[in-house]
């Protein structure tokens, strides 16, 4: 039996509803109305009843939106209301703007994009052979939950030889992808009610999934005149009981920061008093750093290896974010864990960016000479930026020492009127302007816990960024006129 949706009801009467509003049309069916619509006795209806029924009974789920379908053309409401899980969550911003440029390019506007968190190099074709020879011999069916074997015995490898890290292959799980490979630590450690401590700014990702684990986000904010790091005396006054992981990212999407070697002790003194604080360490960024910068391990630090887990990927490094490939390491209990949620979700990565990742851990320290060419190339955008930006009125800057993200604090153009747009009072209306005037896209800053900044992906040739500075400037100083 097919039902066709015929009509939307509207108005939902509960504060937590219209918080919830997802723009389908709301329904306050009460409880005496719900029960009053009438279903024709068919199978499918009746499992409707009774899944309707159901949530009724439970007291927080009150049905607060509805459509009308026609089923065997009887019409009744077919409860449309999401998981309170999924309506606590904000999509990412930066898909959005990227999507949003993505159609204004495909409709002929020339918009330089400079959202995307992603090299704009090639996979090298090292990497690539090993995926397409993969296909060739018929390495084409699962693979372990947990990764390959081969696979996971390199990153031991690479950890014992880059990070000074010490794991055994069952201290491994390989993802698709290290969103993946977070969402799942996150999933796995946290129990509803717990903290998860963020530093802002912060990966977008990480505080809407500490709510899809009905945990809470605290954030932590770090200024722009400390390079975004986090002070170790704040996070000592902000911990509790309930804390329960603390995320650090170096190099840091989105401000490129990276936290010295003395600092992450400090902060690992302070850790060391929780006996319930775990920390995540995501070193996606790890090979994209510029001397005299050095990357640190989490857990390589005194006492930390047991409350670690390092998160790492080959998107970044590798130009690999097709490939969907990222990977936790730490403590076997924790592991399983996640090796447990993946089991009933995606089950392996897939086996043929598993043998390419094999290639590319293979190319040598950091990724060799080829990831080294990436890296230099990233350098040298940074310091046009750096320098570009560094001349334009009222701009703050903290000089990114790795990843290739520049967070500026543009909060100095706020506050303007401008003629047939609006006020620009906030990241988000300037990265709008921007877009819409200067035809550049951006991510605003509050995406990631500052709005007084606005990202750019350097990902992105030193002429397109040439022209995209002059786009902006031309723009930005239009406003102070
Ligand atoms: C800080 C950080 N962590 C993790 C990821 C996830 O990377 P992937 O899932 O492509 O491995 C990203 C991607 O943007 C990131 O910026």
């Amino acid at each position: 039996m097919s039902a066709q949706i015929s009509g939307i009801s509207s108005t939902c009467s509960t504060a937590s509803c219209k918080d919830h509003s997802l723009r389908l049309g709301f329904d306050s069916l009460s409880s005496n109305r719900a029960t009053s619509i009438s279903f024709s006795s068919q199978l499918n209806t009746n499992l409707s009843i009774k899944s309707l029924e159901t949530r009724r009974r439970h007291k927080t789920s009150k049905i607060c939106s509805a459509v009308i379908v026609e089923s065997n053309s009887e019409q009744m409401e077919l409860d449309t209301s999401l998981s309170p899980r999924v309506n606590s969550v904000k999509p990412s911003k930066t898909v959005a703007i990227t999507d949003q440029a993505t159609a204004l390019v495909e409709a002929g506007v020339p918009v330089i994009r400079l959202a995307a968190g992603e090299p704009d190099f090639d996979t090298p074709s090292v990497i690539a052979e090993a995926g397409i020879n993969a296909i060739r011999e018929g390495f084409t069916r699962y693979t372990p939950n947990a990764g390959t074997l081969e696979l996971r015995t390199a990153i031991c490898k690479k950890l014992k030889d880059e990070n000074d890290i010490s794991y055994t292959p069952d201290q491994v799980v390989v993802s698709n992808g290290a969103k993946q490979s977070i969402l799942q630590a996150i999933l796995a450690v946290c129990s509803p009610g717990d903290e998860v401590i963020i530093p802002a700014p912060f990966w977008v990702s990480y505080p809407e999934m500490a709510r899809l684990a009905d945990a809470t986000p605290v954030i932590l904010p770090a200024r722009i005149s400390e390079n975004f790091l986090l002070d170790p005396k704040l996070l000592e006054s902000k911990l509790t009981e309930k804390s329960r992981l603390l995320i650090l990212c170096s190099p840091s999407n989105p401000t490129g920061s990276v936290y010295p070697k003395k600092l992450l002790e400090q902060i690992a003194q302070v850790v060391a008093k929780h006996p319930r604080l775990l920390v995540l360490s995501d070193e996606i960024y790890e090979h994209i750093i510029y001397s005299p910068a050095v990357h640190t391990s989490f857990a390589s630090l005194p006492g930390m290896w047991e409350r670690t887990l390092t998160v790492n990927g080959f998107s970044k490094a590798f130009a690999m974010t097709g490939w969907r490939l990222g990977y936790i390491a730490g403590p076997k209990h924790f592991v399983a864990a996640c090796n447990k949620i993946q089991s009933q979700s995606t089950s392996g990565a897939s086996s043929i960016a598993q043998k390419a990742a094999v290639a590319a851990l293979g190319m040598g320290h950091a990724g060799g000479a080829a990831v080294s060419q990436m890296v230099k190339a990233f350098r040298e955008r940074r310091d046009f930026l750096v320098k570009a930006f560094g001349e334009l009125d009222g701009v703050k800057i903290s000089e990114p020492q790795g990843a290739f993200y520049l967070f500026l604090d543009f909060s100095y153009y706020y506050g303007n009127e401008v003629d047939g747009f609006g006020l620009i009072n906030d990241s988000e209306s300037l990265c709008r302007y921007l877009l819409e005037k200067g035809q550049v896209a951006l991510v605003p800053g509050d995406a990631f816990g500052d709005d007084t900044c606005i990202r750019i992906s350097y990902a992105a040739s030193l002429s397109t960024l040439q022209a995209a500075f002059e786009r902006i400037k031309k723009a930005v100083l239009t406003l102070k006129s």
